[in-house]
């Protein structure tokens, strides 16, 4: 791995009033990498930031940049913000709307004195790389909205800063120009190899744009890893279900392997044995009841209607067909279990009210205690 670009140990923050927003949270962000903390709204991801950027003080813990201490409450080290170097992009972005794109941008290099010409060259060269070339003249209030976060991101920029903080910079914009921010934050990132601590409450963004992911819950660190390893290996319930769908099916274990693996029988479906493995192996004993977790692109739905019983399978009965344009999403009743949320496939549609059955398959079924 890279080495570490920010460093944070054991921070808290309580605001006035008793809210403790972060509890005493480790991170270790590399240098040169998306890192984004994802959680529900509420969860201390904006504290977290803050935090890193010099505008909230922890009650205790340690905050480096690189091998500097910035922050070290039990030695009195406090850095103050404006000499931190970090760039930030806030969630309601407000750029400057009395002013045009060349003095939004270029007014941190005004306030730190930096002569008129040299600030023309950077805003220039800034507003190319955000895609916003020879808009210098625009007055802000004429700019689309996707227009105007590029702005921010610029001005968050233009005094090429260490350190690149982002929170929830594209929850004002809608979803085509949100896909598209996606990608463009992604190559500005790889063009400029700067590191970025990106806020999301979005999972699909998330996953899309993070080399590794914090999820975080009510002030605390659930888990870090890469976007991968987070979905296919969640450390709890919670960041399995905050990272996706998953499909859950009640269980009794029949049988513990050696390899660390269970076998499940599935409950209201005598025939199917499933293979599942647990984050923490060692809770599950045979005859115990337990939840099995699959993601939908795991289990294929085929037809029942005149086929016999295939092995291991299913059965069950088409609630409701919801149509989703690259796939279709089905409701199915299943004895035993909760309704069910499966995916089919284009090609094949399957009546309300058929007949199904329905094949997990795949690596990533995991069992957890019920
Ligand atoms: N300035 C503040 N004063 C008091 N409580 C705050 C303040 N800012 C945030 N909080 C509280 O701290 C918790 C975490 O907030 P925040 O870091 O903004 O979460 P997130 O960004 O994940 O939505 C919430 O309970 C919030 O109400
Ligand atoms: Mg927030």
């Amino acid at each position: 791995m890279a080495s570490s670009m920010v460093h944070v140990e054991h921070v808290t923050k309580t605001y006035p009033g008793g809210t403790q927003a972060v509890r005493d949270l480790s991170l270790e962000i590399p240098e040169g990498e998306i890192f984004t903390l994802v959680g529900p709204s509420g969860c201390g991801k904006t504290t977290t930031l803050r935090l890193i950027a010099g505008l909230e003080e922890p009650d205790a813990g340690v905050i480096s940049f690189r091998d500097r201490r910035i922050v070290d409450i039990a030695q009195r080290i406090f850095v103050r913000a404006n000499v931190r170097n970090v760039g930030m992009v806030f969630q309601s972005y407000a750029i400057w709307p009395h002013m045009t794109v060349e003095e939004n941008v270029g007014y941190p290099l005004k306030l730190r004195g930096v002569s008129r010409g040299r600030i023309r060259e950077q805003v220039a060269a800034t507003l190319q790389l955000v895609g916003m070339a020879g808009m210098e003249k625009r007055p802000a209030p004429l700019l689309s909205g996707g227009q105007q976060q590029r702005v921010a991101l610029a001005r968050a920029l233009v005094y090429e800063p260490d350190l690149l903080l982002l929170d929830e910079p594209f929850s004002n914009l809608d979803a085509k120009l949100r896909d598209q921010m996606r990608v463009e934050v992604k190559l500005l990132q790889h063009r400029l190899g700067i590191t970025v601590v990106f806020v999301t409450h979005d999972q699909v963004e998330a996953l899309s744009l993070s080399d590794h992911i914090a999820v975080m819950n009510l002030g605390e660190l659930q888990q870090v890893g890469k976007p991968e390893l987070l979905y296919q290996h969640p450390a709890n319930p919670f960041v399995r279900d905050f990272l996706g769908k998953t499909i859950l099916l009640r269980g009794l274990v029949s049988a513990r392997g050696a390899d660390g693996q269970v076998a499940v029988g599935v409950r209201g479906a005598d025939d199917c044995v499933l293979f599942a493995r647990g984050y923490d192996i060692r809770g599950f004993t045979p005859g115990q009841e337990v939840n099995v977790a699959i993601r939908p692109e795991d289990v294929e739905l085929v037809a029942g209607e005149g086929i016999g019983t295939p092995t291991s399978a299913i059965g069950g009965t088409v609630e409701a067909r919801l149509f989703m344009g690259e796939r279709t999403e089905y409701r199915v009743a299943v004895p035993d279990q909760e309704p069910l949320l499966v995916y089919g496939r284009r090609e094949q549609m399957v009546d309300e009210g058929g007949q199904v059955w329905l094949r997990p398959h795949g690596q990533n079924i995991a069992v957890w205690p019920a």
